[in-house]
């Protein structure tokens, strides 16, 4: 391994940074556009994601890098200036998201359980993204629970994939986020914490095997893994000091220390339970990895609302979005407390 891919691990995550994920692929961003009126095109989803890259005192301070949507990797601000450039220029690394989605596992549990597709001409693909100036890249596997799920087969087959993809980046000079996760929300969320913890101990041990077999290099890696956490339809809800507590708890006992460090998911915790769960689990100290964030709704949600497809917003969008990432910054440093959200 070049000693750049280290590099490039240990500055996403820099003590008090954070990634920001804005890779929501076209449906994806058309559905939070919906939600606030807006219709998504390609001028709209520029505007937006232009208004995040530009808030500099956010992309200097408190995000390393941002993961990027195809789209977005190659688009242009209204100057001319490429979305690429103003997010270097603050000092933020670009990201990409290379799997090209979750798609049903062919077998008995289809209707459930799916397998992150994207392995297919990945090499050429990162070669590209290289070009463009992608430093690290993001792939997502989905597990679901449910009656009986997940199977074996798809723990395997999503680990599988992490690990070939993993090694690709690796081979390309790109830094893999290493993504599984383990669903908290949708129709099949009325899991309790415990199993929530059981799958993903399962899931991570299945993911690292699959990782050493590839010879993937830890130290050039990020894992972005869920929070130990009750399904969001589940009648038992833990409390934010039980999340963090089983959440280290899980992911020390699974995760090898030479792993430089840990940026989780928000997965559909609201904004400032995500950066209180984060908060919490720095703040119990003693942790061989760094542990920051790599949200996308938890970070973007406040943005959006703030900024409702209008121009005249754009300031107060990226006050929204500074505020959420300077709660966040202060999380990874074990330093937020709820006092500060209403300072805002
Ligand atoms: P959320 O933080 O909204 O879960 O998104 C993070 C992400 O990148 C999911 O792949």
């Amino acid at each position: 391994m070049t000693e750049k891919l280290a590099d490039i691990a240990q500055a996403m995550v820099a003590p008090g940074k954070g990634i920001l994920a804005a890779d929501e692929s076209s449906g994806t961003i058309k559905k939070r556009f919906d939600k606030i009126g807006v219709t998504s095109t390609e001028d709209t989803r520029r505007d937006y994601r232009e208004m995040l890259f530009r808030a500099n005192d956010a992309m200097k301070n408190y995000v390393s890098g941002v993961i990027l949507y195809d789209e977005t990797i190659r688009q242009k601000a209204k100057d001319g200036t490429t979305l690429v450039d103003i997010m270097k220029a603050a000092g933020s690394i670009p990201g990409i998201k290379v799997d090209v989605g979750a798609k049903p596992l062919a077998g008995p549990t289809s209707k459930i359980e799916t397998i992150t597709e994207g392995l297919d001409g990945l090499r050429e693909r990162l070669a590209e993204y290289y070009k463009l100036g992608a430093r690290f890249a993001k792939w997502r596997a989905v597990i679901t629970i449910a009656d009986g799920l997940p199977t074996w087969n798809c723990v395997k087959a999503n680990a599988h994939a992490l690990a070939r993809y993993a090694a690709l980046c690796q081979e390309a000079g790109i830094v893999p986020i290493v993504e599984p996760e383990v669903l908290m929300d949708g129709e099949h969320s009325g899991h309790d914490i415990d199993e929530c913890y059981r799958v993903t101990e399962w899931t991570l041990r299945t993911v690292f095997r699959e990782l050493y077999d590839a010879r993937v290099e830890l130290e050039g890696m990020i894992l972005k893994p869920n929070m130990v956490i009750a399904g969001q339809k589940s009648a038992k809800q833990a409390s934010a000091e039980e999340v963090a507590e089983k959440t280290l708890r899980c992911l020390k006992s699974t995760v090898p220390t030479s792993v430089p460090g840990i940026a989780f998911l928000s997965g559909g915790q609201s904004d400032e339970i995500a950066t209180q769960h984060l908060s919490l689990m720095n703040a119990a100290g003693n942790l061989p990895w760094a542990l920051t964030f790599s949200y996308g709704r938890a970070l973007q949600a406040a943005a959006l609302t703030a900024w409702g497809g209008k121009s005249e917003n754009v300031a107060a969008g990226q006050r929204a979005f500074t505020h959420r990432a300077r709660m966040n910054s202060l999380a990874a440093l074990g330093k937020w407390d709820a006092k500060l959200e209403k300072a805002a």
